[in-house]
Protein backbone atom coordinates (compact mmCIF):
# COMPACT_ATOMS: atom_id res chain seq x y z
CA UNK A 1 0.00 0.00 0.00
CA UNK A 2 1.06 3.30 -0.86
CA UNK A 3 1.31 5.40 2.39
CA UNK A 4 2.35 4.89 5.92
CA UNK A 5 1.80 7.38 9.14
CA UNK A 6 2.60 5.16 12.09
CA UNK A 7 2.71 1.44 12.67
CA UNK A 8 2.86 -1.26 15.25
CA UNK A 9 0.73 -1.66 18.48
CA UNK A 10 1.81 2.00 19.59
CA UNK A 11 -1.34 3.26 17.23
CA UNK A 12 -3.59 0.84 19.30
CA UNK A 13 -3.51 3.48 22.18
CA UNK A 14 -2.47 6.72 20.70
CA UNK A 15 -5.33 9.15 18.59
CA UNK A 16 -4.38 8.55 15.07
CA UNK A 17 -4.88 12.33 13.96
CA UNK A 18 -4.94 11.18 9.96
CA UNK A 19 -4.35 14.50 7.74
CA UNK A 20 -6.89 16.53 6.57
CA UNK A 21 -6.54 18.19 3.74
CA UNK A 22 -8.54 20.54 1.53
CA UNK A 23 -9.41 20.16 -2.00
CA UNK A 24 -8.75 23.19 -4.52
CA UNK A 25 -11.01 23.32 -7.55
CA UNK A 26 -12.70 25.16 -9.83
CA UNK A 27 -16.15 23.55 -8.71
CA UNK A 28 -15.83 24.02 -5.23
CA UNK A 29 -14.85 27.38 -5.97
CA UNK A 30 -17.74 28.31 -8.41
CA UNK A 31 -20.26 26.72 -5.82
CA UNK A 32 -18.30 28.17 -2.47
CA UNK A 33 -18.22 24.71 -0.88
CA UNK A 34 -15.32 24.33 1.42
CA UNK A 35 -14.05 20.50 0.61
CA UNK A 36 -11.67 18.37 3.16
CA UNK A 37 -10.29 15.01 2.66
CA UNK A 38 -9.63 12.71 6.23
CA UNK A 39 -7.09 10.73 4.91
CA UNK A 40 -7.77 7.52 6.76
CA UNK A 41 -6.18 5.85 4.12
CA UNK A 42 -2.44 7.09 5.32
CA UNK A 43 -3.64 5.41 9.06
CA UNK A 44 -1.41 1.91 8.65
CA UNK A 45 0.19 0.79 5.34
CA UNK A 46 -1.85 -2.80 5.27
CA UNK A 47 -4.85 -1.72 8.28
CA UNK A 48 -6.08 1.24 6.70
CA UNK A 49 -8.90 3.59 6.50
CA UNK A 50 -12.52 2.28 8.08
CA UNK A 51 -10.88 -0.83 8.86
CA UNK A 52 -8.17 0.21 11.67
CA UNK A 53 -10.79 2.49 13.11
CA UNK A 54 -13.18 -0.62 13.09
CA UNK A 55 -10.50 -3.23 14.07
CA UNK A 56 -9.08 -1.25 16.97
CA UNK A 57 -11.62 -1.74 19.60
CA UNK A 58 -12.26 -5.38 18.47
CA UNK A 59 -8.71 -6.33 19.25
CA UNK A 60 -8.65 -4.92 22.40
CA UNK A 61 -11.52 -6.56 23.34
CA UNK A 62 -10.54 -9.75 22.15
CA UNK A 63 -7.06 -9.77 23.69
CA UNK A 64 -8.77 -8.45 27.22
CA UNK A 65 -10.79 -11.86 26.74
CA UNK A 66 -8.25 -13.70 26.73
CA UNK A 67 -8.75 -14.62 22.85
CA UNK A 68 -5.47 -15.44 21.05
CA UNK A 69 -7.37 -16.06 18.08
CA UNK A 70 -9.39 -14.10 15.69
CA UNK A 71 -12.47 -15.29 13.17
CA UNK A 72 -13.80 -13.12 10.47
CA UNK A 73 -15.93 -12.97 7.27
CA UNK A 74 -15.22 -11.78 3.49
CA UNK A 75 -15.08 -11.46 -0.32
CA UNK A 76 -12.48 -12.93 -2.15
CA UNK A 77 -11.38 -9.23 -2.43
CA UNK A 78 -12.23 -8.11 0.87
CA UNK A 79 -10.62 -4.95 2.38
CA UNK A 80 -11.81 -6.05 5.86
CA UNK A 81 -10.01 -9.35 5.14
CA UNK A 82 -6.67 -8.21 4.04
CA UNK A 83 -7.04 -5.65 6.84
CA UNK A 84 -7.73 -8.61 9.63
CA UNK A 85 -5.10 -10.83 8.08
CA UNK A 86 -2.90 -7.38 8.99
CA UNK A 87 -4.15 -6.91 12.41
CA UNK A 88 -3.46 -10.58 13.45
CA UNK A 89 0.19 -10.38 12.25
CA UNK A 90 1.04 -6.36 13.50
CA UNK A 91 -0.62 -7.22 16.81
CA UNK A 92 0.01 -11.12 17.58
CA UNK A 93 -3.45 -12.32 16.76
CA UNK A 94 -3.92 -15.35 14.90
CA UNK A 95 -6.19 -15.20 12.34
CA UNK A 96 -8.93 -17.27 10.60
CA UNK A 97 -10.84 -16.12 7.11
CA UNK A 98 -14.18 -17.73 6.13
CA UNK A 99 -13.98 -16.87 2.35
CA UNK A 100 -17.42 -17.02 0.16
CA UNK A 101 -17.00 -19.20 -2.67
CA UNK A 102 -15.07 -21.95 -3.42
CA UNK A 103 -10.69 -21.37 -4.12
CA UNK A 104 -9.18 -20.20 -7.15
CA UNK A 105 -5.95 -20.77 -8.06
CA UNK A 106 -3.50 -18.83 -7.87
CA UNK A 107 -4.91 -16.80 -5.29
CA UNK A 108 -5.84 -12.67 -6.03
CA UNK A 109 -3.48 -10.18 -4.26
CA UNK A 110 -6.07 -9.65 -1.33
CA UNK A 111 -6.14 -13.22 -0.29
CA UNK A 112 -2.05 -14.07 -1.51
CA UNK A 113 -1.46 -10.88 0.91
CA UNK A 114 -3.61 -12.52 3.88
CA UNK A 115 -2.16 -15.92 3.73
CA UNK A 116 1.12 -14.07 3.78
CA UNK A 117 0.06 -12.14 6.57
CA UNK A 118 -0.28 -15.66 8.16
CA UNK A 119 -4.24 -16.01 7.93
CA UNK A 120 -6.04 -19.28 7.65
CA UNK A 121 -8.40 -19.57 4.75
CA UNK A 122 -11.19 -21.43 4.81
CA UNK A 123 -13.20 -21.20 1.27
CA UNK A 124 -17.02 -21.79 1.47
CA UNK A 125 -19.60 -22.33 -0.76
CA UNK A 126 -21.74 -18.96 -1.37
CA UNK A 127 -25.07 -20.70 -0.22
CA UNK A 128 -23.17 -21.98 3.39
CA UNK A 129 -21.59 -18.28 2.91
CA UNK A 130 -25.21 -16.99 3.69
CA UNK A 131 -25.71 -18.82 6.85
CA UNK A 132 -22.50 -17.47 8.42
CA UNK A 133 -23.71 -15.79 11.50
CA UNK A 134 -26.30 -18.85 12.28
CA UNK A 135 -25.19 -20.42 16.01
CA UNK A 136 -25.08 -23.98 13.86
CA UNK A 137 -22.12 -22.38 11.46
CA UNK A 138 -20.24 -21.16 14.24
CA UNK A 139 -20.48 -24.01 16.30
CA UNK A 140 -18.90 -25.89 13.41
CA UNK A 141 -16.37 -23.50 12.92
CA UNK A 142 -15.36 -23.74 16.84
CA UNK A 143 -15.22 -27.51 16.61
CA UNK A 144 -12.77 -26.97 13.63
CA UNK A 145 -10.65 -24.13 14.73
CA UNK A 146 -11.59 -24.24 18.81
CA UNK A 147 -11.76 -20.83 20.41
CA UNK A 148 -12.20 -17.71 18.45
CA UNK A 149 -13.26 -14.63 18.99
CA UNK A 150 -15.37 -13.34 16.40
CA UNK A 151 -15.82 -10.38 14.34
CA UNK A 152 -18.45 -10.39 11.57
CA UNK A 153 -18.04 -9.30 8.06
CA UNK A 154 -16.79 -5.99 7.20
CA UNK A 155 -16.07 -5.48 10.89
CA UNK A 156 -19.52 -3.97 11.61
CA UNK A 157 -20.24 -4.82 15.62
CA UNK A 158 -21.04 -2.35 18.34
CA UNK A 159 -17.25 -2.80 18.63
CA UNK A 160 -16.62 -1.40 15.60
CA UNK A 161 -18.40 2.36 16.00
CA UNK A 162 -15.96 4.09 19.08
CA UNK A 163 -13.34 3.40 16.90
CA UNK A 164 -14.64 4.98 13.96
CA UNK A 165 -16.34 7.66 15.90
CA UNK A 166 -12.48 8.63 17.10
CA UNK A 167 -12.16 10.13 13.38
CA UNK A 168 -14.96 12.58 13.96
CA UNK A 169 -13.48 13.93 17.10
CA UNK A 170 -10.46 14.18 15.07
CA UNK A 171 -11.65 16.71 12.68
CA UNK A 172 -10.67 19.98 13.81
CA UNK A 173 -13.08 22.26 11.06
CA UNK A 174 -16.27 23.31 11.50
CA UNK A 175 -18.06 21.17 8.96
CA UNK A 176 -21.35 20.73 8.28
CA UNK A 177 -21.31 17.63 6.44
CA UNK A 178 -19.05 14.78 6.58
CA UNK A 179 -19.47 12.03 3.93
CA UNK A 180 -18.66 8.68 3.63
CA UNK A 181 -18.77 5.51 1.48
CA UNK A 182 -21.19 2.60 2.83
CA UNK A 183 -21.06 -1.35 3.02
CA UNK A 184 -22.46 -2.89 5.73
CA UNK A 185 -23.15 0.66 7.76
CA UNK A 186 -20.55 0.18 10.74
CA UNK A 187 -18.45 3.21 9.28
CA UNK A 188 -21.27 5.67 8.99
CA UNK A 189 -23.09 4.34 12.09
CA UNK A 190 -19.71 5.51 14.12
CA UNK A 191 -19.64 8.79 12.26
CA UNK A 192 -23.13 9.60 13.21
CA UNK A 193 -22.10 8.85 17.18
CA UNK A 194 -19.97 11.52 16.74
CA UNK A 195 -21.75 14.15 15.08
CA UNK A 196 -22.59 17.55 16.86
CA UNK A 197 -26.00 19.48 16.81
CA UNK A 198 -26.35 20.79 12.81
CA UNK A 199 -24.22 18.35 11.51
CA UNK A 200 -24.96 15.94 8.83
CA UNK A 201 -23.72 12.36 7.50
CA UNK A 202 -24.18 11.73 3.81
CA UNK A 203 -23.61 7.76 3.05
CA UNK A 204 -23.05 6.76 -0.43
CA UNK A 205 -23.99 2.78 -0.53
CA UNK A 206 -21.28 1.27 -2.75
CA UNK A 207 -23.94 -1.78 -3.20
CA UNK A 208 -27.57 -1.65 -4.89
CA UNK A 209 -30.85 -1.11 -2.60
CA UNK A 210 -28.38 0.45 0.03
CA UNK A 211 -31.78 1.85 1.63
CA UNK A 212 -31.29 -0.96 4.41
CA UNK A 213 -28.17 1.06 6.26
CA UNK A 214 -30.68 3.17 7.57
CA UNK A 215 -31.90 0.13 9.62
CA UNK A 216 -28.51 -0.95 10.42
CA UNK A 217 -27.39 2.05 11.28
CA UNK A 218 -30.01 2.28 14.20
CA UNK A 219 -29.46 -0.97 15.15
CA UNK A 220 -25.18 -0.67 15.29
CA UNK A 221 -26.08 2.41 17.15
CA UNK A 222 -28.75 0.71 20.07
CA UNK A 223 -26.04 -1.95 20.08
CA UNK A 224 -23.85 -0.20 21.26
CA UNK A 225 -25.33 2.17 23.52
CA UNK A 226 -25.27 5.21 21.60
CA UNK A 227 -28.07 7.52 20.85
CA UNK A 228 -29.80 7.02 17.33
CA UNK A 229 -29.15 10.01 14.57
CA UNK A 230 -31.74 11.34 12.80
CA UNK A 231 -28.65 13.39 10.83
CA UNK A 232 -28.02 10.85 8.18
CA UNK A 233 -28.96 10.99 4.52
CA UNK A 234 -27.83 7.70 1.71
CA UNK A 235 -27.61 8.75 -1.71
CA UNK A 236 -28.15 5.39 -3.05
CA UNK A 237 -28.13 5.95 -7.08
CA UNK A 238 -24.35 6.06 -6.92
CA UNK A 239 -23.55 1.78 -7.01
CA UNK A 240 -22.64 1.71 -10.49
CA UNK A 241 -24.25 -1.22 -11.31
CA UNK A 242 -23.46 -2.83 -7.52
CA UNK A 243 -20.79 -4.17 -5.15
CA UNK A 244 -17.43 -3.98 -7.47
CA UNK A 245 -19.06 -2.72 -10.58
CA UNK A 246 -18.03 -0.01 -12.65
CA UNK A 247 -18.85 2.26 -15.68
CA UNK A 248 -16.60 4.34 -17.50
CA UNK A 249 -17.51 7.69 -16.00
CA UNK A 250 -16.54 6.59 -12.44
CA UNK A 251 -12.98 5.39 -13.95
CA UNK A 252 -12.32 8.50 -15.74
CA UNK A 253 -13.51 10.38 -12.89
CA UNK A 254 -11.09 8.61 -9.72
CA UNK A 255 -8.23 8.87 -12.45
CA UNK A 256 -8.75 12.79 -13.09
CA UNK A 257 -8.94 13.25 -9.27
CA UNK A 258 -5.75 11.65 -8.84
CA UNK A 259 -3.92 13.44 -11.41
CA UNK A 260 -5.86 16.55 -10.33
CA UNK A 261 -5.10 16.17 -6.35
CA UNK A 262 -2.56 13.68 -6.02
CA UNK A 263 -5.34 11.45 -4.37
CA UNK A 264 -5.70 7.94 -5.33
CA UNK A 265 -9.16 6.60 -4.79
CA UNK A 266 -10.39 2.83 -4.58
CA UNK A 267 -12.91 1.86 -7.95
CA UNK A 268 -15.62 0.00 -5.13
CA UNK A 269 -16.07 2.59 -2.41
CA UNK A 270 -14.36 6.23 -1.91
CA UNK A 271 -14.54 6.51 -5.51
CA UNK A 272 -18.23 6.03 -5.84
CA UNK A 273 -18.79 8.53 -2.78
CA UNK A 274 -16.21 11.14 -4.17
CA UNK A 275 -18.27 10.98 -7.61
CA UNK A 276 -21.90 11.21 -5.89
CA UNK A 277 -20.92 13.85 -3.73
CA UNK A 278 -19.15 16.08 -6.60
CA UNK A 279 -22.69 15.02 -8.32
CA UNK A 280 -24.60 16.52 -5.18
CA UNK A 281 -22.40 19.96 -5.48
CA UNK A 282 -22.82 20.21 -8.88
CA UNK A 283 -26.74 19.85 -8.54
CA UNK A 284 -26.47 22.85 -5.94
CA UNK A 285 -27.33 20.34 -3.25
CA UNK A 286 -25.25 22.10 -0.64
CA UNK A 287 -25.62 25.56 0.38
CA UNK A 288 -22.71 28.17 -0.40
CA UNK A 289 -20.73 28.36 2.17
CA UNK A 290 -20.88 25.00 3.22
CA UNK A 291 -17.79 23.05 4.94
CA UNK A 292 -17.85 19.23 3.58
CA UNK A 293 -15.34 16.79 5.23
CA UNK A 294 -15.25 13.57 2.83
CA UNK A 295 -13.64 10.53 4.71
CA UNK A 296 -10.85 8.35 2.99
CA UNK A 297 -11.91 4.98 3.85
CA UNK A 298 -8.94 3.43 2.42
CA UNK A 299 -9.69 0.45 0.02
CA UNK A 300 -6.66 1.01 -2.38
CA UNK A 301 -5.84 -2.42 -1.86
CA UNK A 302 -8.37 -3.50 -3.87
CA UNK A 303 -7.21 -2.00 -7.01
CA UNK A 304 -4.55 -4.49 -7.79
CA UNK A 305 -8.00 -7.44 -7.97
CA UNK A 306 -10.06 -5.25 -9.58
CA UNK A 307 -7.28 -4.39 -12.46
CA UNK A 308 -6.16 -8.38 -12.49
CA UNK A 309 -10.28 -8.68 -13.31
CA UNK A 310 -11.15 -5.97 -15.64
CA UNK A 311 -7.85 -5.16 -16.93
CA UNK A 312 -5.83 -1.77 -16.04
CA UNK A 313 -8.77 0.51 -15.45
CA UNK A 314 -6.90 2.46 -12.48
CA UNK A 315 -3.77 4.17 -13.09
C1 LIG B 1 -12.67 1.22 1.66
C2 LIG B 1 -13.99 1.05 2.29
N1 LIG B 1 -14.78 2.12 2.46
C3 LIG B 1 -16.00 2.02 3.00
C4 LIG B 1 -16.50 0.80 3.40
C5 LIG B 1 -17.86 0.72 3.98
O1 LIG B 1 -17.81 0.48 5.33
P1 LIG B 1 -19.03 -0.16 6.11
O2 LIG B 1 -19.05 -1.61 5.76
O3 LIG B 1 -18.67 0.08 7.52
O4 LIG B 1 -20.26 0.53 5.67
C6 LIG B 1 -15.71 -0.36 3.24
C7 LIG B 1 -16.10 -1.70 3.63
O5 LIG B 1 -16.89 -2.23 4.08
C8 LIG B 1 -14.43 -0.22 2.68
O6 LIG B 1 -13.64 -1.29 2.51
Amino acid sequence: MRNSMQSGVDILSRQLNSPLEKIQDSLLEEKEIELYIKRDDMIHPEISGNKWRKMKYNVIEARQSGFDKILTFGGAYSNHIYAAAASGKAFGLQTIGVIRGEETLPLNPTLNFAKSAGMELKHVSRSEYRNKHTDEFVSKLREEFGDFYLVPEGGSNAFALPGVKELVDEIDVDFDIICAACGTGGTVAGICAGLKTGQKAWGFPALKGGSFIYNEVDRLLKEAKLPSSGNLELFTEFHFGGYAKYKVELIEFINAFKVKHGIPLDPVYTGKMMFGLYENIKKDMLPKGSVVVAVHTGGLQGIDGFNERYGALIE
